[in-house]
């Protein structure tokens, strides 16, 4: 997609998102906070209902998986033996004459056109020296710093100094390792079994660009998967998933200049052929590919991609990122990360505690492995967005719907008299107060009827009653269709269990 293309989508999008109360930068009124953003009255239902499905999915409708939410800060020696201390660290340069502070990887990336995922710091270091990319306020010539470690710091308790130094969790996961022995004797789970969180996190992110794509405060859904290390290749749901098809991008494909190419093959090829490591891996990739396209992101646009050697962060000895071809090219929607026993060993030797598993049928303790989805959830949100949008226009007039699957749609059902005299608004009102003891529902209006659909669709409400003067008669309504505008006539009494049923369909529409 050109820059032109991008950005209009992209500013769309922006668009609609402050137009209708769905998300919005931070701080507005006093010219806004760079990286921090605020959900609105329809962005917050949107983004609780990914949440419910991510959870109803990956916890409530699993035995393997139980849940915690952990705390925001915690003991800094946490962070000390996770890495994060010396190694979440970003590449920085300075601007030799204006002084400015700039992300190394991203100047390179938008001066050279070029992808950096993957690079090096040496080779990072090698194309600012040549001076092939300037500052881009000043054009000044710029030089390497110190990696910025992207950890947010705050003090705990009444006295500021380095001792009373702790920092905001960067990520959810570490919550996860040091409750893994509680959570497990709590819970009585027997590998292979999970622990979930959603959560804040944050991220002093030295350039947070593309709307929320990448912000500074920001939520994970994260799952650390802990398996026996000796049945990495035991996936037992891997049959549900085998004939799947896969887009990859694999790391040789990467190496040979091929980034932005795909192969497609089935999870059984791509895992008999070991171009994914371990079955439990393929799993997870697969299961989270069809969770995507279950919420409504069209699979086309998905693909993984493998990182590559030098790219790999410290704790992962394989990672597959989901990417989305977004406007701006393939980036990671959620990353698949195998951990092995990095943190729990890590974990283990700082803090002096006992984090093995005993494997009572084996008679053998163990330090399991991990395998770890994890996804951020505004970026996924303004992946849904960016999927679900498009115009059509009508009588001359261009009008914006958003696709959303039923699941997720902020608002289900929209209920408009067509005329608010002669009983059709007092009619009209006593149909909302009976659909809203069901589903989340918006009365409206105000303007035509035209015009509430089209608000509606906006912010992709699926369905829509309309009380006209037929209702008054024989209590029949009509029941519209977000995506085809057809309309059936309903019996008020058989309002719910249409509704309901149509809204169970994953693709919506009324039957
Ligand atoms: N625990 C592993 C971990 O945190 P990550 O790749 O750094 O891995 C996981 O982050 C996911 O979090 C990413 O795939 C992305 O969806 C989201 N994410 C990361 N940084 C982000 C940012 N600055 N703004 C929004 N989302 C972000």
């Amino acid at each position: 997609m050109d820059e032109k293309k991008e950005r209009t989508l992209t500013e769309k999008i922006v668009n609609l998102c402050l137009r209708r109360g769905i998300l919005s930068p931070n701080s507005e009124i006093y010219g806004t906070f760079a990286g921090f953003y605020d959900f609105g009255p329809v962005g917050v239902e949107l983004k609780r209902n990914v949440e419910a499905s991510w959870w109803k999915t990956f916890v409530h409708m699993r035995e393997d998986i139980v849940g915690i939410d952990g705390a925001i800060i915690t003991h800094p020696a946490v962070w000390k033996a996770s890495g994060h201390v010396d190694a979440f660290n970003d590449p920085l340069v300075v601007c030799t004459r204006c002084k400015k502070r700039f992300r190394a990887d991203h100047l390179i990336e938008g001066a050279l056109h070029i992808n950096v995922d993957g690079m090096s710091l040496d080779h990072i270091n090698e194309i600012v020296s040549s001076v092939k990319v300037v500052c881009p306020d000043c054009h000044g010539i710029l030089a390497m710093e110190k990696p910025f470690n992207l950890m947010f710091k705050t003090h705990v308790g009444a006295v500021e100094d380095e001792a009373s130094v702790a920092f905001l969790r960067p990520e959810t996961a570490q919550l996860i390792f040091i409750n893994f022995k509680a959570v497990q004797q709590f819970s009585r789970k027997k590998l292979p079994f999970g622990i979930a969180q959603i959560g804040k996190v944050f991220r002093n992110e030295i350039s947070p660009r593309n709307f929320v794509f990448r912000c500074r405060e920001f939520n994970q859904m994260e799952i650390e998967y802990f398996i026996h290390p000796a049945e990495m290749n035991d996936c037992p749901y891997l049959s549900e998933v085998s004939d799947d098809l896969l887009q990859l991008c694999t790391e040789k494909m990467q190496l040979e200049g091929k980034n932005e190419e795909i192969i497609t093959m089935s999870v059984k090829q791509a895992v008999n052929e070991k171009i994914i490591g371990t079955t439990w891996h393929a799993y997870w990739i697969a299961r989270f590919l069809r969770w995507f396209t279950e919420i409504g992101i069209s699979s086309e646009n998905l693909r993984v991609r493998q990182h590559i050697k030098d790219e790999l962060s410290h704790y992962s000895s394989e990672t597959w990122d989901i990417e989305y071809k977004y406007p701006w090219g393939w980036k990671e929607l959620m990353g698949i990360a195998n951990r092995g026993d990095f943190d729990l060993i890590q974990h283990a030797q700082h803090s002096g505690k006992d984090l093995s598993y005993f494997d009572q049928e084996k008679g053998e303790r163990v330090v399991p492995y991990v395998i770890e989805p994890s996804a951020g959830l505004e970026r996924l949100i303004f992946t849904i967005l960016l999927d679900s949008y498009y115009e059509k226009s009508e009588k001359d007039e261009i009008k914006t719907v958003l696709k959303l699957n039923p699941t997720i749609a902020p608002v289900k059902v929209g209920v408009f008299p067509l005329m608010k005299k002669d009983g059709l608004k007092e009619k009209a009102r006593e149909v909302y107060e009976m659909l809203n003891n069901y589903f989340v529902c918006e009365y409206d209006d105000a303007g035509s009827i035209g015009k509430r659909y089209a608000r509606a669709d906006e912010i992709g409400t699926p369905f829509a009653v309309t009380i006209d003067y037929q209702t008054l008669q024989d209590s029949t309504v009509t029941l519209r269709d977000r995506d085809s505008a057809s309309q059936v006539r309903v019996h008020i009494s058989e309002l719910v269990e249409t509704i309901r049923k149509a809204l169970n369909l994953s693709s919506g529409g009324i039957s």
